[in-house]
């Protein structure tokens, strides 16, 4: 049981005593997956967006996998009532997977064991649509009370190439408190992001967070640094999150409830990644991702860079 400091987090040398060498930063890894995911109807009628394909593996599959391979040992997505199928993506299947082996198609096999294999998963629920803050809120209760911090990965928010949860652990290490990941955005985005303001430290890479806003106007956001959907949050957020009242479109944001930690003195980086970075949750974004998942594929893409550079020729 670790003591926590008054600032509700716990102090350096408590921290080195739960999350030392050797022990893992975080166990469990939140994932908002409760929106209605409007942009994409039709289709998301029937199928939830977070698994719509990218080439042939759901997006939430990308995410559990970089959670997993970062050291996560459980996801814990936030779902919504009607969306089960997508809970039901990571359980097991063992007809399928004996009629494929049956067939001697163990490539496949493997493809289907893979989610179920990743990580352990467990849904809570987001009863009502009350915005990003509250459905982090929804996972308190599945996160143990040892547990100083967890990490929060968007699943419309691609980061890659992955690994950056590990360097945001690491800051989290030097520094203590709460760390996100932060990509430089054009200015005139800044409205479709939670925006922050920073002071530089000795490392190009990181940032001290003086302030987070969410969703500035081009002429009022503080910096183009934008939150890139990847979180390392310090437990004392939860308390947080209790004490902020609706903001940006209504709705109880992370980032106010970031930006109250900040007030408060909780220290907070950024990891500025400089690699590539996609939406899938537009479908113009999606389907750039999709288009550069296929490229990369060594068994389509070289077609179909053949063919889309015909058909740009045409
Ligand atoms: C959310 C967050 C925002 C963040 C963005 C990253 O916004 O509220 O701070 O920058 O994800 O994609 P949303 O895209 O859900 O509107």
């Amino acid at each position: 049981m670790t003591l926590l400091s008054p600032l509700g987090s716990p102090t350096m040398s408590e921290r080195e005593r739960d999350e030392g060498p050797g022990k893992l930063p975080f166990r469990s890894a939140v994932v908002p997956a409760a929106g209605l995911g409007t942009r994409f109807l039709p289709t998301t009628k029937a199928v939830p967006k977070e698994l719509l394909p990218v080439v042939d593996t759901p997006g939430i599959e990308l995410v559990a996998a970089e959670a997993a391979e970062a050291g996560a040992e459980q996801l814990l997505i936030v779902s919504s009532p009607g969306k089960d199928s997508v809970a039901a993506y990571f359980a097991e299947s063992p007809e399928l997977e004996k009629e494929l082996a049956e067939r001697g198609k163990e490539e496949l096999v493997a493809k289907v064991r893979r989610a179920h294999e990743l990580i352990a998963v467990r849904t809570v629920t987001q009863d009502e649509p009350r915005g990003l803050g509250h459905a982090v809120g929804c996972a308190r209760p599945a996160i143990g009370p040892d547990e100083q911090a967890f990490a929060v990965l968007l699943p419309d928010d691609l980061v890659l190439p992955t690994g950056v949860l590990t360097t945001m652990a690491q800051v989290r290490e030097r520094y203590g408190g709460s760390v996100l990941c932060a990509f430089d955005v054009p200015r005139e985005a800044t409205a479709a992001y939670g925006v922050f303001q920073v002071e530089d430290t000795d490392d190009d890479d990181v940032k001290r967070v003086r302030g987070m806003v969410e969703k500035p106007a081009p002429d009022e956001a503080p910096s183009t640094f934008a939150a890139a959907g990847r979180y390392l949050l310090d437990r004392a957020v939860f308390d947080a999150l209790d004490r902020i009242e609706p903001g940006a479109g209504g709705e109880l944001q992370l980032t106010d409830a970031i930006a109250l930690l900040i007030d408060e003195g909780h220290p907070v980086h950024v990891v500025v990644h400089r690699g590539g970075h996609h939406d899938l949750g537009n479908p113009a974004g999606y389907v750039r991702a999709y288009v550069d998942f296929a490229l990369a594929d060594p068994d389509i893409g070289p077609d179909l860079r053949a063919w889309l550079a015909a058909r740009l020729e045409s």
